[in-house]
């Protein structure tokens, strides 16, 4: 590992290694990015209360997520492709997490089988991230892969009716390589290969009330910004909501996922798992969304930087990172566990 990886430079030294085409698509939203850069400044807006004489010299980072005990509240958020990053690719991003508490969602597109994920790490957590094909029996091919393969939730998203203007894919004329283990089922079944062409954007709340009831692990619906979207996932029987705007390559002028979290927190946070994702780039992040009441966080490009930059080893520090600099960061708002993780540290806005 470069030893002198930060949280601050994880993206340069990840943007020195790779290509630049691909470096375009890790990094890129969609639109005008005005999202993208929202997603990190909306955190960069929360102040935080530090708290003195406490007594903490441990702090306890314990979870309870999606049924699993996680030692960090942080799942590597499903990322696309990882291989050109990194020639560990999946495999080592499931061992970084693994190793550092975390749970691990593989995408869709991912580079790995989940069988290759399972068996690159056997003891971590691990989800899959669905897209509902037009052709279903692709989709539900995937999901009984990953079943028997020991992922334990599946996270459907749903913010990908279509897919977003990304101008830095389109000015390099960046497509997703064909390289992907969903591509290569899609071939030996006989269905087209056209990528993200190939997702419904015809499913509705009706697909996901029986996807809810025909699985045997919980649904996550990943993508939600909106209260009443929310309320009707947990009527669905939804085990969890990521709050997301699919790190800002979708929507362009949706809100941050953080200034959303609250509001969907308070809609349903009794009754499901709220997670959420974007923007994070700190250990002070994780702790500002869990103290406006997510369960865990997910974090995406941070751990690519981190695996390009240096592979598993990378992205494992770039997790470690994340890990220490929350511990610092509850040390000194004075949370023993997260549990003292409340809005109550955070200056009202
Ligand atoms: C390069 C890239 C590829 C992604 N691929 C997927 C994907 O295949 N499926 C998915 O649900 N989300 C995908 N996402 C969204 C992430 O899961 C996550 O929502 C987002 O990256 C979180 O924001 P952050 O990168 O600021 O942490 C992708 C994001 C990036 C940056």
């Amino acid at each position: 590992v470069p030893a002198e990886i930060t949280l601050s430079n994880v993206e340069e030294l990840a943007a020195e290694k790779l290509d630049p085409s691909w470096y375009g698509f890790y990094a890129g939203g969609a639109g005008a990015e005005r999202t993208l850069r929202e997603n990190v400044a909306a955190f960069a807006r929360w102040r935080l209360r530090q708290r003195v004489l406490v007594g903490v010299e441990r702090v306890d980072t314990n979870a309870r997520v999606l049924g699993h005990d996680l030692s960090l509240p942080l799942v590597v958020a499903p990322i696309a492709c990882q291989r050109p990053a990194h020639k560990d690719g999946e495999e080592g991003m499931a061992r970084a997490a693994a190793a550092v508490g975390a749970g691990f969602c593989l995408s869709t597109f991912a580079s790995a089988s989940p069988a290759d994920v399972a068996g690159a790490a056997p003891h971590g957590v691990r989800f899959l991230q669905l897209y509902v094909f037009r052709d279903r029996g692709l989709s539900d091919e995937l999901v009984a892969q990953a079943l028997e393969a020991g992922f334990t939730a599946i996270l459907l998203t749903v913010d990908l009716p279509v897919v977003g203007m990304r101008d830095r894919e389109l000015e390099r004329a960046f497509v997703l390589p064909e390289d992907l283990h969903t591509v290569r089922v899609a071939r030996a079944s006989g269905s087209g290969t056209d990528g993200l062409a190939l997702v419904d954007p015809t499913i509705d709340w009706a697909y996901l009330d029986r996807l809810c009831s025909s699985l045997g692990v919980p649904v996550v619906v990943k993508g939600v910004l909106e209260a009443e979207d929310a309320r009707r996932a947990a009527a669905c029987g939804a085990g969890g909501v990521v709050v997301s705007n699919h790190g800002a390559r979708q929507l362009d002028g949706a809100r941050a996922t953080i200034d959303a979290l609250p509001e969907v927190v308070d809609a349903v946070g009794d009754r499901l798992e709220v997670l959420v994702d974007g923007g994070v780039r700190r250990g002070a992040d994780l702790l500002v969304a869990l103290a406006l009441g997510a369960r865990a966080v997910l974090v995406g490009r941070q751990p690519v930087w981190g695996l390009a930059a240096g592979g598993e080893r990378g992205a494992r520090r770039v997790l470690e990172l994340l890990r220490e600099e929350l511990e610092i960061t509850m040390q000194l708002t004075g949370c023993r566990s997260l549990a003292d993780a409340s809005r109550a540290i955070l200056v009202a806005r």
